[in-house]
């Protein structure tokens, strides 16, 4: 085993090389556009949302090559990544070539993953992956249950994206894209309201309706990873039916939200649910430890990097030291939020 504990990065994200020649090769959205900047340079840029500010976002290796993960990953310390396709996924493609799409793109990340660096000294990769559902309106259960066999016998794929099957061991990672509603308002904000704000709102409404759906009594022991700490879910789950709070101490949530102070208020929301199940109300501060270890540490790479290359990301930096500094966390919960959980949960 590392002498030191384990940093495990559970939101990170790739578009394979079979994508991004998808998107080069599309006319409508999402596509990969090529053009020139102010400098003269040129640049390719993915635009997946409508009408996406700037003419969508710079897209070069750091979204798509390993070997730049693994040095953003070595850049800050970061032993493991559970990597993920970013959205739009196959959203786009009709049933028969997401469905074909999914099964080739999920064995190439078993590959990317497979023939990856072991962390030194143990026999764990460094690379793990979620797997894709090809979750589209018209593919047939048969295709998706194909898929989710292909991802469960993938050693290297530990979950899946999207979609909530009843699967032995996966975990299922809850991740936007569309946001919700337009209300935008007339000034230009650039992406700020649609990803800071559209983005954990519309997880916050996929975990609702999962919630209200029933399907975590049905399914008691489904792990469902949400992204970006649930987005406003915990903030509101007390104005759904009062069973919302004990549902959401049955999930897991990463730590992609940039404050200690809203960690510490979600590590309380979580404890509740234990409470609440006990019948006694109150959550002490101590009782933060309880919810941290559902709480995971991400990063979102490689989306907002930073304006240099030789600097740190902020997205690793301030949510590393918002775990460090999270009021009643233990060192030994922060070790957990930053990699022991994840090693228990993805179980490597
Ligand atoms: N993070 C993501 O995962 N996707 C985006 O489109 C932007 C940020
Ligand atoms: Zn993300």
């Amino acid at each position: 085993m590392a002498s030191r504990k384990l940093i495990v990065d559970v939101h990170s994200h790739l578009y394979s090389p079979r994508l991004v020649s998808l998107f080069r090769k599309r006319t409508n959205l999402p596509k990969i556009i090529s053009r020139f900047r102010d400098d003269g340079q040129k640049e390719e840029r993915l635009v997946i949302l409508d009408d996406e500010p700037g003419g969508g976002r710079p897209v070069g290796p750091i979204y798509i090559e390993r070997d730049e993960k693994l040095k953003f990953m070595k850049k800050h310390d970061i032993d493991i990544s559970i990597v993920s396709t970013a959205n739009p996924w196959l959203d786009f493609l009709p049933a028969k070539e997401a469905h074909e799409m999914a099964l080739q793109l999920n064995d190439d990340l078993e590959e990317y993953c497979s023939t990856g660096p072991n962390v030194p000294n143990t026999s764990i990769r460094q690379l793990y992956g979620f797997g894709l559902l090809p979750l589209v309106p018209e593919i047939t259960t048969e295709s998706l249950l194909e898929t989710v066999r292909q991802i469960s016998a993938s050693a290297h794929l530990k979950g899946l994206s999207n979609g909530y099957p009843r699967t032995a061991g996966l975990v299922v990672f809850i991740h936007p894209h569309y946001g919700v509603g337009k209300a935008w308002g007339e000034k230009d904000n650039g992406h700020v309201l649609p990803l800071a704000l559209g983005f954990p709102f519309e997880t916050t409404v996929a975990a609702t309706r999962i919630i209200l759906s029933g399907v975590l009594d049905r399914f008691p022991s489904l792990r469902l990873l949400l992204a970006h700490s649930g987005g406003a879910l915990p903030q509101l789950s007390s104005r759904l039916k009062h069973d919302a709070r004990f549902y959401l101490g049955k999930l897991y949530l990463d730590a992609v939200c940039y404050g200690s102070e809203e960690l510490g208020f979600v590590s309380d929301v979580l404890a509740r649910s234990n409470r609440y199940e006990t019948g006694s109300k109150n959550v002490a501060l101590g009782d933060r430890t309880t919810g941290s270890k559902r709480i995971l540490f991400g990063t979102d790479h490689p989306f907002f990097p930073p304006l240099s290359s030789s600097e740190k990301w902020k997205s690793v930096v301030e949510n590393l030291e918002a775990i460090e500094n999270v009021h009643g966390w233990t060192e030994a919960d922060k070790e957990g939020v930053k990699g022991g959980n994840a090693i228990s949960l993805f179980n490597l």
